[in-house]
């Protein structure tokens, strides 16, 4: 069976929501593909090759997945096979897609008639497993599907588009998290009004988005860029392709962890993104021969 799952951008809120304070985040119309099929052993293939079991490598969150998964449901051995339009290590969370569409195919492949709750709970620990440390943003959004405020799981529409440009730098998000609390534990009289700061932007943010402001939106992306540089997750790249996207008289933000990967954008992106993208799903069709990636 092939279940998939979708990518998602952090319009507001990333690192800060780590500290229980407001994000605001979407699915996107980038999905993650996985096919599951009953077999004697685990093999895992994707675009970096095929393992067996491979918990301390490229396939971490597949191999925790399975894991995961047969605590509920016997699993004597299963084919799993991705296929992902959404770059990996670069802040749109391929890493949770990947995790969520596995858990929805093999939920249809062993009939286990997991809910939406229960993968996403699964997808949590998974997080855990691999990461250490995270906030379950990512797995919440990419199984739920929609756009968010949270803590509170508050659904939103907004009809703004955005656009994103990869800054071809690729990051481990885990290492950021941490790196973002080394600073917090050691200038704590800093970067706790910093988060403070972030938080009041994510609320006014939902209400930007809600209102279709635009010039809003715009003036809060700058400032929780400049926040985000001040926790030191911004690079020299990342940097530039702010300037040159302010020079054109747009505003751009990090999404997700930062250290390079990807940047939102009011204009000037390179590839236009649609919000509000479906959660995870199973597919109707029963081999890749039919998919649309
Ligand atoms: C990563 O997409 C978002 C972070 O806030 C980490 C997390 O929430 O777990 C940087």
């Amino acid at each position: 069976m092939i279940a998939s799952a979708p990518g998602k951008v952090i319009v507001f809120g990333e690192h800060s929501v780590v500290y229980g304070k407001h994000a605001v985040v979407s699915a996107i119309d980038l999905r993650c593909y996985v096919k599951a099929e009953k077999s004697g052993e685990v093999r895992i293939t994707s675009s970096f090759g095929t393992t067996g079991y491979d918990f301390a490598g490229k396939h971490a969150y597949i191999s925790h997945a399975i894991r995961r998964f047969s605590e509920v449901c016997e699993v004597g051995g299963v084919e799993v096979e991705v296929r992902s339009d959404i770059p990996p290590a670069s802040g749109l969370g391929s890493s949770a897609a990947v995790t969520v569409a596995t858990l929805g195919a093999l939920n249809a492949e062993f009939n286990a008639g997991l809910g939406r709750e229960e993968i996403f709970e699964l997808a949590r620990k998974v997080e855990l497993d691999v990461q250490g440390i995270g906030s379950g943003t990512d797995p919440f959004v990419s199984t739920f599907g929609g756009s968010w405020v949270l803590p509170e799981k508050r659904r939103f529409h907004t009809d703004l588009e955005f656009e994103v440009i990869d800054s071809g730098e690729t990051s481990v998000t885990a290492e950021m998290v941490r790196r973002v609390r080394e600073l917090r534990d050691a200038y704590p009289d800093v970067i706790l009004p910093v988060l403070d700061a972030m938080d009041a932007i994510a609320v006014r943010g939902a209400e930007a988005l809600e209102r279709n402001d635009i010039a809003e939106v715009s003036r809060l992306f700058r400032m929780n860029q400049s926040l985000l540089r001040a926790i030191g997750v911004s690079t020299p790249e990342i940097d530039r392709i702010v300037a040159r996207v302010e020079e054109a008289g747009y505003s751009a933000k990090i999404t997700g962890a930062g250290g390079g990967g990807c940047v939102l954008t009011t204009g000037m992106g390179e590839m236009r993104i649609s919000l509000s993208a479906e959660g995870v799903r199973v597919e109707d069709f029963e081999d890749w021969g039919s998919a649309d990636n």
